[in-house]
């Protein structure tokens, strides 16, 4: 956080199934995963271009999150599909330590492409619209701490959280 790039909007990109963006989603792939993230958008890896990578099973950092597929995400819109929002514990590789709780729409479509060009297009609830709207955000130029309404439920993970292990 503070680095310009993660404030831009990113461009979308126009070419799929390169040697490029395989070998850059294989990096985030194992980024994402060696820091045991449930996700990852490529602003946050130095590439200004609207692409993300989310899923898991069992994520250490949310224990409590349901299983989320594994998904890469290019030139995503999304779409709010009903009033109801719910609050929710986020943090961010590039908040590291971090925790805020922040309102997100429950229900949301979503619809983008693969790294192949192949159609990818979601109804979802829960913690997989939550991620999908977190990692979209990083797209935008958008952080979650600047969606926390009450920055009294914003801290460090160990602070707010004694009683998970680390
Ligand atoms: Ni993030």
């Amino acid at each position: 956080m503070g680095h310009p790039m993660l404030l831009e909007q990113s461009k979308l990109i126009e070419e799929f199934d390169t040697p490029e963006l395989h070998l850059l989603i294989k990096d985030m792939i194992e980024t994402m995963e060696a820091e045991d993230g449930a996700g990852l958008a490529a602003p946050q890896v130095g590439e200004s271009i609207q692409l993300v990578v989310f899923g898991f099973k069992d994520n250490s950092r949310y224990p409590d999150a349901e299983e989320v597929p594994f998904t890469v995400l290019i030139n995503p819109t999304i779409k709010i599909l009903s009033d109801d929002k719910e609050d929710g514990w986020e943090g961010c590789l590039s908040v590291p330590g971090m925790r805020g709780l922040v309102s997100r729409a429950s229900h949301i479509n979503y619809k983008g492409v693969d790294q192949y060009g192949q159609k990818i297009d979601r109804n979802v609830e829960g913690f997989h619209a939550r991620v999908v709207q977190h990692e979209c955000d990083h797209l935008f130029g958008v952080l979650y701490p600047m969606r926390i309404k009450d920055m009294k439920q914003f801290g460090f993970h160990e602070e707010l959280f004694p009683e998970e292990s680390f």
